[in-house]
């Protein structure tokens, strides 16, 4: 495999996870490409990136000339094979469906330079089975970020079964190149963080289920004992509820009954309760 430095970064979806990774590159120096299917979704994004880069002029944390030249470094595009025929890096931040993982990862295998370095951001789906569509799994890894990506210092590096060490040493220098502490973790249903994380979501919706605290008291439970940062049940609402239900199937299907998703979480879900997003979720927007 070619040990070539990475400069161009393809973002495959612009979505919350998508335009936050598209726009830590840009402020760390890539020339960034940002696919979506739909232009309106890119802007989105773009919108998304804007806001978020002018909290940091706010606070003097970047200059306004950072801040233009970052968003000057951004192209965004509808076509797959335009977004990654230059890329040396294609992170993929598409919706958690494994059928469209795999459809996208024959397509930008067939279409990315040999050298290019594949990798996916899912938080629970088996990077061995996206790397599996490729020709090149020695090349696939997980970059599994986390919301909100400009803010949150970890980068969990997911290892397949078929992926080499240059390749874990090229995610974690691309990992300290965007400010972002990594980890490595190998392919497990779950992975190091999403499978503590859901067990905690999953346990705090039982508990609300089963009348045991408000979800307020539950989450101040969490926040000032324990010192998380924002509880169980805020953290639920902010990824969204349909987010965390996908997650729970596939590992209550991989991993067992610990992970059996609560009934009430399915029809919330159903209801459009789907957290931030929705405007209501386990609080009122
Ligand atoms: N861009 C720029 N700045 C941002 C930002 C963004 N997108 N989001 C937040 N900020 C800034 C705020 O402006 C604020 O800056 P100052 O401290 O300088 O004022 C700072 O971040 C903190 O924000 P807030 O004051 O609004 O609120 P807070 O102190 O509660 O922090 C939080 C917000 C960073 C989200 C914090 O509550 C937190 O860390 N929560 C936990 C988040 C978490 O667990 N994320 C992981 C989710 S799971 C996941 O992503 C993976 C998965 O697989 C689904």
């Amino acid at each position: 495999m070619s040990e070539e430095a990475i400069e161009r970064v393809t973002v495959l979806g612009a979505g919350t996870m998508g335009h936050g990774i598209a726009q830590i590159c840009a402020v760390a120096g890539y020339e960034v490409v940002m696919r979506d299917v739909a232009q309106a979704a890119l802007d989105k994004g773009i919108a998304g990136i804007t806001k978020s880069l002018d909290k940091f002029v706010s606070k003097e944390r970047l200059s306004a000339d950072q801040r233009a030249s970052a968003l000057s470094r951004i192209k965004t595009t509808e076509s797959l094979e335009d977004a990654v025929r230059d890329a040396d890096l294609v992170v993929e931040a598409i919706p958690e469906r494994m059928s469209l993982k795999l459809e996208t990862f024959r397509a930008v295998d067939a279409h990315a330079p040999a050298h290019a370095l594949l990798a996916t951001n899912t938080s629970s789906l088996s990077v061995t089975e996206i790397a599996g569509a490729t020709g090149r799994p020695a090349q696939v890894v997980g970059l599994h970020f986390f919301n909100p990506v400009p803010i949150m210092k970890l980068l969990e590096i997911v290892r397949g079964l078929r992926c080499d060490d240059a390749t874990i040493e090229r995610a974690k220098a691309f990992a300290s190149s965007v400010g972002k502490e990594p980890i490595v973790v190998n392919d497990w249903p779950g992975f190091a963080t999403s499978r503590l994380g859901i067990i905690l979501g999953c346990e705090a919706i039982r508990m609300v289920e089963q009348g045991v605290a408000s979800p307020a008291d539950i989450d101040k439970a969490m926040e000032l004992g324990y010192r998380h940062p924002m509880g169980p049940l805020k953290l639920t609402d902010l990824v969204g509820l349909d987010v965390r239900l996908a997650i729970m199937e596939h590992l209550y299907a991989e991993l067992g009954d610990q992970f059996r998703p609560p009934t009430l979480l399915r029809q919330m879900v159903r209801a459009g309760k789907l957290g931030r997003k929705s405007g209501e979720g386990f609080y009122t927007y």
